[in-house]
């Protein structure tokens, strides 16, 4: 069944209390969205902190990013839109600035294609491969152009030295995502250096034919 847009708001405005709640989103830092059917978003202000939002302030934007209703939109709704352009499936998108996800991306990778190895069955269910986008100033958009290239191919990626998006069929799948992110980033910094094994490429396959979403 098709969720109203007052549907939507409040949907908005639980998960980014949740979010903050759970330590994932803190201050004003990230952003939330989900499209609507006739491709506008509804989308967090710019500046306001997740944990203390309200179903009337959250942005209304046009898919050429004019506001429509609501307060002014995240300075990112640039790059929300820009995911909902490549990936069809996507109605949602998380962007936060949670800990160890950002300790990743501000790490130097080899392999800029994947920056978290295969840990656990649910990483690879949830999240997928994780590429690592270059630095941009939040807000450049410049950032854009290379979101749009790594969404078509990925559910979630990282922005260097700033954090994860991560988007879903539904907010809810698209939280879930975000979260199964933050604890296998977690998991990466407490395995450290010691020996650690990976998933085999057979397992990986195995979970991407039997849970293709
Ligand atoms: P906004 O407050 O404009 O959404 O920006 C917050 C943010 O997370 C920047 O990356």
């Amino acid at each position: 069944m098709l969720s109203s847009e007052q549907e939507l708001r409040e949907d908005i405005v639980r998960f980014g209390a949740l979010l903050y709640n759970r330590g994932l989103a803190h201050g004003s830092a990230g952003n939330l969205s989900v499209q609507l059917d006739d491709g506008s978003i509804l989308v967090t202000p710019t500046n306001s902190s997740l944990g203390f939002l309200t179903p009337e302030q959250i942005s209304k934007v046009s898919p050429d990013g004019d506001l429509l209703a609501g307060d002014p939109p995240s300075k990112e709704a640039f790059f929300h839109l820009a995911v909902y352009d490549s990936r069809p499936d996507a109605k949602a998108i998380v962007h936060l600035h949670s800990t160890h996800a950002v300790a990743v991306s501000c790490l130097c990778h080899q392999d800029t294609g994947n920056v978290l190895p295969a840990l656990t069955a649910y990483q690879v269910i949830r999240v997928g491969r994780l590429p690592l986008l270059p630095y941009y100033r939040p807000g450049d958009r410049k950032l854009a152009e290379a979101v749009r290239t790594a969404a078509r191919d990925h559910r979630a990626m990282l922005l260097a030295n700033h954090g994860p998006i991560v988007s879903g069929r539904t907010l809810a799948e698209a939280v879930n995502a975000y979260e199964e992110l933050e604890e296998t980033a977690k998991l990466f910094f407490i395995l450290g250096d010691r020996p650690v094994s990976l998933l085999t490429c057979e397992a990986i396959d195995d979970l991407e034919a039997t849970f293709k979403s």
